[in-house]
């Protein structure tokens, strides 16, 4: 059930940009507080500065080195593989539970997390992480989940929208780390080829193997999650088909030939959210 991710081209991941979705009702800005305080949290702990333009401002102990950013990545990438998971077992089991069909999410969040581990399992092809390093791992991991899971159960809405933005997050990140090694500061990584696991995960074709590239595809990645789950965030949770779902698109678009005007332009909508995400991302 597992696919590759979408080949994207050249063009395509040079056109990933940073986006921020502004917070409407008091479930956008609940998601959004929480995602900015746990962001403050993590960069306080582990001392992560971005580079000022006036480097002098700055101690060279805070700058950010190669080692430095592959400690954030399998830090953060072990936190991103769980919301996806999390999602998908909880829809289905309530399927199961209610013995009714789940309208294709479920597959959706399962590739998410699936996604995110590859990119967990790339990035710790480039370094291993010490025993402080998985502790903290072992530790946010057992307190992400138990939290995330309570959290999904009582608002999948607002949990959809807390990953939109915590990947509106991620994008940054990655944008900040191309933008570092694109002006020289990251010299370990110039003319270092990816992982091979990486190379046949996303079919990166020759001339695109490179550290950078493999740093625009995993944005790319991010920013697809980002616009995935601020969708998944506008839909009715429990009767609206999930417009990323293969099967999904082609049975909205035989409902919307043939069913009133109402529901017309309610699969309109859903093929237009997944429309502009295609033309974006795919
Ligand atoms: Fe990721
Ligand atoms: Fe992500």
């Amino acid at each position: 059930m597992y696919h590759l991710p979408a080949r994207y081209t050249k063009e395509q991941i040079l056109a990933v940009r940073t986006a921020h979705r502004k917070a409407h009702t008091w479930q956008d800005r609940a998601a959004l507080g929480t995602v900015r305080l746990l962001r403050w949290g993590m960069d306080l702990v582990s001392g992560y500065h971005t580079r000022p333009t006036n480097t002098n401002t700055i101690s060279k102990s805070h700058l950010m080195t190669e080692e430095k950013w592959i400690t954030r990545f399998v830090f953060l990438e072990s936190v991103a593989g769980v919301p996806g998971m999390v999602a998908g077992m909880l829809r289905h089991l309530k399927s199961i539970r209610r013995m009714r069909r789940d309208n294709g999410w479920i597959e959706t969040l399962l590739e998410e997390a699936y996604n995110e581990r590859m990119h967990l399992l790339t990035f710790l092809k480039l370094a291993e992480p010490g025993p402080t390093m998985r502790f903290m791992v072992l530790g946010a991991q057992w307190v992400f989940f138990s939290g995330f899971s309570l959290a999904y159960l009582i608002s999948p809405q607002i949990c959809h929208r807390f990953v939109g933005y915590l990947e509106e997050e991620a994008v940054i990140t990655y944008s900040k780390a191309i933008l570092d090694l694109e002006n020289g500061y990251l010299p370990g990584w110039e003319g270092l080829q990816a992982p091979d696991m990486a190379i046949k995960y996303w079919q990166m074709p020759e001339g695109q193997r490179c550290m950078h590239s493999l740093l625009l595809y995993v944005r790319a990645d991010e920013a697809k999650h980002r616009d995935v789950n601020h969708a998944l965030g506008n839909l009715d949770q429990n009767t609206d088909p999930n417009p990323f779902a293969a099967g999904v698109r082609v049975q909205v678009r035989s409902v919307a030939s043939s069913a009133g005007r109402l529901q017309k332009l309610k699969t309109q909508h859903l093929l237009n959210i997944a429309g502009r995400f295609m033309v974006l991302h795919i």
